[in-house]
C-alpha cells in the first residue's frame, strides 16, 4: 500500500490577511514568502511555503497538503484510493503553480467542507536565499515530519477514521479521553503518517462552528516557545490555553487564538515514533500540566 509520507503544508482561508501577516511574522516566527492578490504565502525552512493564506471570510482550513516522495508513490496512492471508490482530482497547472508543487491531485474530505491535496516535488527557494525568521532563536520542527499537526473535528468519526487509515494509510498513535466540563467529554483520536511525528493530524467528533480546532507548529528549543509567547502577550493576544504539556506527544506548549479565531499551537519536545516498539494507549487528560483555559488579554498576568 502506498501512504502519505508526512503533512506537507496548510491552506487557511482568511478574511484579515493583513492581520494574520503581523501574526504569522511577528508572533509565530515566519517569514513572509509571496504576497499577491488575495493571498500570502510563509516560509518555516527550506521549502518555499509551508503556510498558504487565501482571501476567503470561512476563517478556516481550506486544505491539508500531504506529500509523498516521488511521483510513482503518489501514482500508486491515486490507482488504489480510486479502486476503493474515492474520486481523486488533477490538479490544474494553476493550482500546482499556486501551491509551489510539480503536481498532484486532490479530493474532499469525506465529512467536513475541506479539501485533501496530495502532491510530489515541492519547489525550494535558491540556495542564496535562506530561510530566515526576525524572532527565532532555532528553527520550526520540520522536513520529513513535515510542517506540524493539524486538529478539524468531524461530524462523523467513524467515516473520518475510515479515511484516515484506510485510505490515507495513517496508524492510530493514541486517544485521550477527558471530562473537560460537566457532561462535556472530548474524544480525541491522534494519527501518524510514516515519517513518525507523533501526530499529523488529531481528530474528535463535535459539532463546532469552525474545522480547525487547532494548527501546530513545534520549534526546536524550548526557549522559542517562552520568546514566542512573551511576543504574543505584548501583541495582545488571546491565550485558548496557556503553557501546558500533553502526556502523549510529550509537547510543551500554548494555544494562541490566531486572527481567524481557530488556534495556533506553538509546541516544542514532540516525540517521534519508531512503529517497531511502539504501544498505543490512552490517556485520561488532555493535558498533565497546565493549559489553563481562556486567558484574555486583559487578564493576562503580563499584562497587570
Ligand atoms: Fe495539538
Amino acid at each position: 500500500m502506498s501512504v502519505v509520507s508526512n503533512l506537507g503544508y496548510v491552506v487557511f482561508g482568511v478574511s484579515e490577511l493583513q492581520r494574520w501577516e503581523s501574526f504569522a511574522v511577528d508572533v509565530l516566527g515566519m517569514q513572509l514568502a509571496s504576497r499577491s492578490t488575495g493571498a500570502l504565502a510563509f516560509r518555516m525552512d527550506d521549502y518555499c511555503q509551508r503556510l498558504v493564506l487565501e482571501t476567503n471570510p470561512i476563517d478556516d482550513i481550506v486544505a491539508a497538503g500531504w506529500e509523498f516522495e516521488s511521483e510513482t508513490k503518489l501514482a500508486a496512492f491515486v490507482d488504489q484510493s480510486q479502486a476503493k471508490g474515492v474520486i481523486l482530482e488533477p490538479m490544474t497547472s494553476e493550482l500546482a503553480r499556486r501551491r509551489k508543487v510539480e503536481g498532484g491531485y486532490s479530493c474532499s474530505d469525506p465529512v467536513m467542507p475541506y479539501v485533501h491535496e496530495f502532491y510530489f516535488c515541492p519547489e525550494m527557494p535558491p540556495l542564496n536565499s535562506p530561510f530566515v525568521s526576525k524572532h527565532l532563536k532555532s528553527s520550526f520542527v520540520t522536513g520529513p515530519l513535515g510542517v506540524g499537526h493539524i486538529l478539524p473535528v468531524t461530524r462523523d468519526l467513524t467515516k473520518s477514521m475510515n479515511f484516515l487509515v484506510d485510505v490515507l494509510g495513517l496508524r492510530v498513535s493514541d486517544y485521550i479521553r477527558e471530562e473537560v466540563g460537566p457532561g462535556f467529554v472530548i474524544d480525541a483520536t491522534f494519527l501518524h503518517t510514516k515519517t513518525g511525528r507523533h501526530h499529523s493530524i488529531g481528530i474528535a467528533q463535535a459539532e463546532l462552528p469552525k474545522i480547525l480546532n487547532h494548527f501546530m507548529v513545534q520549534v526546536a528549543d524550548m526557549d522559542d516557545v517562552g520568546l514566542a509567547y512573551d511576543r504574543a502577550v505584548r501583541a495582545g493576544c488571546h491565550f485558548a490555553l496557556e503553557i501546558g504539556h500533553h502526556p502523549n506527544d510529550q509537547m510543551t506548549s500554548f494555544y494562541v487564538r490566531s486572527p481567524s479565531g481557530f488556534n495556533i499551537e506553538y509546541g516544542f519536545g514532540g516525540i517521534v515514533i519508531d512503529d517497531a516498539t511502539w504501544k498505543v494507549r490512552r490517556y485520561s487528560q488532555l493535558s498533565d500540566w497546565g493549559h489553563r483555559r481562556n486567558v484574555s488579554p486583559a487578564e493576562h498576568p503580563r499584562n497587570v
